[in-house]
Formats: C-alpha cells, sequence, structure tokens
C-alpha cells in the first residue's frame, strides 16, 4: 500500500474519535497492515463500522463493532509490533494442527488468531458454549459480541451468577465438551475468561488452546484443572484437587 493510501485509511478510521482511552486503544494495534485488514474486513461486508474499546490486554485489544444488519461484534486485534511474543511459541509449536513456515513474529500472530479462530469453530460444533465465530483474517478475529448496549457480558472473576447451580451444570457441560468431545484443551482457563451472561457461561480467550498431541498437553490440562478448582469452589462445589475436577468433567461426557 502507498503511503498516501494508508494515511487515507488511517484518517477515515480515526474519524470521529474524540475519546482519548479508545485513540489510545487504536494507536496500539493498527499498523498499516492491520488498518489494511480491517478495511479489506468492512469491504467484504463482515463489519459495517468499527466502535469503541472492549478490553486493551496485552496481547490484544478488543473492539466493539456492527456488521451490516447492526448486530454487535467483538473484533479481536492482536497486537503484531507491541507484543512480547517469545513466550507464545512453546503453546503453538507442538500443536499438529498448526504449521508455521516462518519462524516470524507476524506469522507467529497470524496463526494465532487462525487457531483462535479454528479452536472457536471446533468448539462450537461440539456444542460448547463460545461466542459464534464469524470470521478471521491475518491478526483479527471476528466474533460474536456478549453483552448488551450497556456493555460486555462481566467476567466469571467479577460476578456470581444467580442460579449458580443451574450455571455450574453448563460450565461442566461446556468444558466437558471442550476437552472430550472436541478433543480441546483451552490452556488459559481461569475465571477471567468465562464470562457470565444471561445467568450462562460463555468460554472466550481460545488463541493459545490446543490439542491432547502437543508435548505439554497434559502441563496445561492440570493448570486447567486448578484453575476449575478455584471456580467451582466459588460456585459452591467443595473439591479440592485437579482429580476431582477431572472426573467431573468425565462423569459428562456423552458416551
Ligand atoms: N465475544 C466477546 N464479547 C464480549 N466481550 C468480549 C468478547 N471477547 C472478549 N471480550 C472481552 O475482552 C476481554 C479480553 O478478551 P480475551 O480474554 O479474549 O483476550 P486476552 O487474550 O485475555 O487479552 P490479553 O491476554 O491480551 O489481556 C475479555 O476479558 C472480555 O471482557
Ligand atoms: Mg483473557
Amino acid at each position: 500500500m502507498r503511503v498516501e493510501e494508508y494515511q487515507e485509511l488511517v484518517s477515515r478510521l480515526f474519524e470521529g474519535i474524540r475519546d482519548a482511552d479508545t485513540r489510545k486503544a487504536y494507536q496500539e494495534v493498527f499498523d498499516a497492515d492491520t488498518v489494511a485488514t480491517i478495511f479489506k474486513l468492512i469491504d467484504d461486508g463482515y463489519i459495517k463500522e468499527l466502535g469503541g474499546v472492549i478490553s486493551t490486554g496485552k496481547e490484544a485489544n478488543v473492539f466493539y463493532a456492527v456488521d451490516r444488519t447492526n448486530s454487535p461484534l467483538a473484533v479481536k486485534i492482536y497486537r503484531v509490533n507491541t507484543t512480547e511474543f517469545r513466550h507464545l511459541w512453546k503453546y503453538i509449536e507442538g500443536d499438529p494442527r498448526v504449521r508455521i513456515k516462518k519462524r516470524s513474529r507476524r506469522s507467529l500472530i497470524y496463526q494465532w488468531a487462525r487457531r483462535e479462530f479454528k479452536n472457536l469453530e471446533t468448539a462450537v460444533k461440539h456444542g460448547v458454549s463460545v461466542p459464534f465465530p464469524i470470521t478471521h483474517r491475518k491478526n483479527i478475529v471476528v466474533m460474536e459480541y456478549i453483552g448488551d448496549e450497556r456493555g460486555p457480558a462481566p467476567l466469571l472473576k467479577e460476578v456470581l451468577p444467580k442460579d449458580v447451580e443451574e450455571f455450574r451444570e453448563l460450565l461442566l457441560d461446556s468444558l466437558s465438551r471442550l476437552y472430550y468431545d472436541a478433543g480441546i484443551i483451552h490452556a488459559d482457563l481461569s475465571e477471567y475468561n468465562v464470562l457470565v451472561w444471561e445467568d450462562k457461561p460463555f468460554l472466550i480467550d481460545m488463541g493459545q488452546a490446543t490439542t491432547w498431541e502437543h508435548p505439554l498437553a497434559y502441563e496445561f490440562f492440570y493448570r486447567d484443572m486448578n484453575q476449575l478448582v478455584k471456580m467451582l469452589k466459588r460456585l459452591g462445589v467443595n473439591i479440592t484437587t485437579p482429580h476431582e475436577a477431572i472426573r467431573l468433567l468425565k462423569e459428562r461426557v456423552r458416551r
């Protein structure tokens, strides 16, 4: 892309953003390529308009957007230039589904976003409660927005569902489906990566999620199960070991 074209695109994208935090969140992720990628998604009709920021994190910023029918979307944009990415290799190298041709930061991040999308797709196919994946391109994942006009769904870290028992059942059902039916290990399971919406759990943040063939699969799995013990305690289940958590998932496997 020529410099003038890029400047034109950026000024179109930044038009009308007055809020300082939103402006900063945009600046963190919008290098020339990412701007071009967003415009491609707009041209292809996936996104009509990009809006305010939902979250700014270490690896990605998540933005609110709408599609052509004004349905809300969550647009997760991985940072290409401002990420400490070295620690991510160990999550992706052993995944047989991923082939990285070039050992560059950019190709890692692209594969990361692609894998997050694929993980969401596989999860949906197996009935796991996740935001519905819409599309992905380069460092961007577009998915269903969970929340309403007042804001995104809160994290399990921040709220407790009203019907704890029902929520717990849905959470265990989804996790059982994810690990045993879909064969995917989340690898960053925690109260920060479960949204609570209309008393239902939604699992998010699947970029690092891998399969059982990964050489570190069991390490990731046990770490997740330790987190599950913590979550279940807050949800009124008194278990203390990862093995008990595993049993609760295995009990729910559909034969
Ligand atoms: N589909 C969604 N609908 C509503 N909110 C979302 C959605 N996806 C993500 N979020 C919000 O954005 C936050 C960050 O998303 P996510 O956990 O996927 O990114 P992250 O990888 O943790 O980011 P980082 O590690 O860089 O902090 C979530 O905690 C949640 O508040
Ligand atoms: Mg997260």
